[in-house]
């Protein structure tokens, strides 16, 4: 019986979510072995279908086939989530994460993760996420965040890891954490998209509470390394 995962999350903040699309995808079990000692507590997923964005990644499978102690955060970039969501939550995901602009009926989405189980443990519960491109008004969050979790801002336009931070991500954060800090419930703040160890101290102090980096952990040399220096960056940027 472990820790709910939004809890563990929450006590681990500010933290890093280390994306795996740039590891060494025929050696993952061995390159995502090198997280946990980093102090990393979580390995995000991206999914891609070739239909919202334009390319394609991974799905179910692979999700389940993963064995690790660390949180598996899902993000799904993938058209209508609604009918697939329930194959990820099966496949061991302990956050899901949605894009707005994904679907008619992104409510709807939130509302059935709320009453699926957390297939790992039931005690953990499902972080529910909704991440919104680069491009997308923040408003849109506005009618959901009484029923998330975790709320994500893409600083790149999403398709492939190794991209360059836009800059105007860093105004949205703060608007976004303020709006976050004005309500009467928990809700993580999340940055997904070109963070490199020169950018993640100053992404941690617009306040972000998650930060995924993907190609700056998994570059093919020293994965524990990188983990443990954004990390490390992190922490001294929150103290
Ligand atoms: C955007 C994805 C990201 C991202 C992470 O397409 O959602 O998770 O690519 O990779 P890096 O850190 O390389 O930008
Ligand atoms: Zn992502």
């Amino acid at each position: 019986m472990g820790a709910g995962a939004f809890d563990r999350i929450r006590a681990a903040a500010p933290t890093i979510s280390v994306g795996m699309m740039t590891a060494d995808l025929l050696r993952l079990g061995e390159e995502l072995e090198q997280l946990g000692p980093a102090g990393v507590e979580l390995v995000h997923f991206d999914v891609m279908d070739g239909h919202f964005t334009p390319t394609m990644t991974i799905g179910p499978p692979l999700v389940k086939a993963v064995k690790t102690p660390l949180l598996k955060d899902v993000h799904l970039m993938i058209e209508e989530p609604l009918q697939t969501v329930t194959e990820y939550v099966a496949a061991g995901a302990d956050v899901v994460t949605i894009q707005a602009e994904s679907c008619r009926h992104p409510h709807r989405v939130l509302q059935a993760l709320g009453q699926m189980e957390n297939a790992n443990d039931p005690a953990r519960g499902i972080v529910r996420g909704v991440a919104v491109n680069p491009g997308t008004p923040l408003e849109v969050l506005d009618p959901l965040l009484g029923d998330c979790e975790l709320v994500m801002l893409l600083a790149v336009n999403p398709g492939w890891g190794g991209q360059s931070f836009i800059p105007s991500t860093a105004e949205r954060a703060r608007r976004l954490r303020e709006r976050l800090d004005g309500l009467d419930r928990d809700v993580l703040l999340c940055v997904d998209g070109g963070v490199k160890r020169d950018n993640v101290g100053a992404i941690t102090q617009l306040g972000a509470d998650l930060i995924v980096t993907g190609s700056a952990v998994f570059d093919g040399v020293d994965p524990e390394g990188n983990a443990r220096a954004m990390l490390d960056a992190v922490r001294r940027a929150a103290a």
